[in-house]
């Protein structure tokens, strides 16, 4: 029942194999997806190499560089997405980004310049995104984000981080208002820690996930592939009904009081 056969699927944040864009891409394509990938491009064009190295196999139809920090280049991507597909269905919105040095230490020491970079790249990046992709969103549309515990209960290290996940989630709460008369549907994941480049910046990430082994109903944490499995779920037919809503895909950690 899980078909996702003629949906083009935009993913974003794929940085290397460890990333949780790259679970959620290969998910969507073994549910029958036509992928598009963006990347984050650098200035020596390593990161596109590499990017476009490791989604080879799952033959996307498009390819595209997109700075959520570069207004034209987030046209770009989107006008790229119009010309060629004509048509969006779904959209990934994985990523974030902060200073290493706003994630760790006391919180009350972030910078204007920190706190604003935090909240532009990891939660604004959502709005701006579903802007672009509303008119392409022509027969409805599921739009996916990804979220952490750290924006609803304090994690120590996350921060910023989680000022930006508070936002984020509330984001997809206006989102889906806003965009349920057109049938596009904005929900959240809220995955439990994985080791990927992003998370390595948190101060003491290797704790939380031996913290989670042991307190976790599941007595682990999660895989890549299974907030792939649910990020699919959440962009099928199967999931027509769910909007607005934050899915913890977290081996039940959230549940716990200790
Ligand atoms: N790893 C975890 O434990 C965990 C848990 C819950 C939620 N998340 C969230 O999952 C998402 C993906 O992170 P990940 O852990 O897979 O790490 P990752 O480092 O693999 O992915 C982060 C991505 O963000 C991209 N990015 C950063 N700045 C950008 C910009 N200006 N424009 C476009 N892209 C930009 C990077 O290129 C990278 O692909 C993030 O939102 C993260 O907060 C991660």
């Amino acid at each position: 029942m899980l078909d996702l056969t003629g949906k083009n699927a935009l993913v974003t944040g794929i940085a290397n194999n460890r990333s949780i864009a790259w679970g959620i891409a290969q998910q969507l394509h073994k549910a029958g997806a036509n992928l598009g990938i963006t990347y984050l491009p650098d200035d020596k064009g390593k990161l596109e190499k590499k990017v476009a190295e490791l989604v080879e196999p799952l033959q996307p139809s498009l390819f595209v560089p997109c700075d959520v920090q570069n207004d034209e280049q987030v046209e770009a991507a989107f006008a790229t997405v119009r010309e060629k597909w004509g048509r969006l269905d779904v959209l990934i919105h994985c990523l974030a980004f902060a200073n290493r040095d706003d994630l760790s230490g006391n919180f009350s020491d972030v910078s204007r310049e920190g706190f604003n970079l935090a909240l532009d790249v990891s939660a604004y990046s959502l709005v701006q995104l579903c802007r672009a992709a509303k008119p392409l969103m022509t027969e409805g549309g599921s739009v996916v984000t990804l979220t952490y515990l750290g924006g609803v209960r304090v994690v120590p290290n996350y921060n910023v981080m989680g000022i930006a996940k508070a936002a984020l989630e509330m984001n997809v709460r206006y989102l889906a208002a806003e965009l349920g008369p057109q049938n596009i549907r904005v929900n959240a994941i809220s995955a439990g820690p994985i080791r990927t480049l992003a998370s390595s910046a948190v101060g003491g990430i290797l704790d939380m996930i031996h913290h989670v082994e042991e307190v976790a109903p599941l007595r682990r944490t999660v895989t890549q592939t299974e907030v792939g499995n649910a990020a699919a779920f959440l962009c099928s037919d199967l999931s027509t009904g769910i909007t607005g809503q934050v899915l913890y895909v977290d081996a039940g950690y959230e549940i716990m009081g200790m």
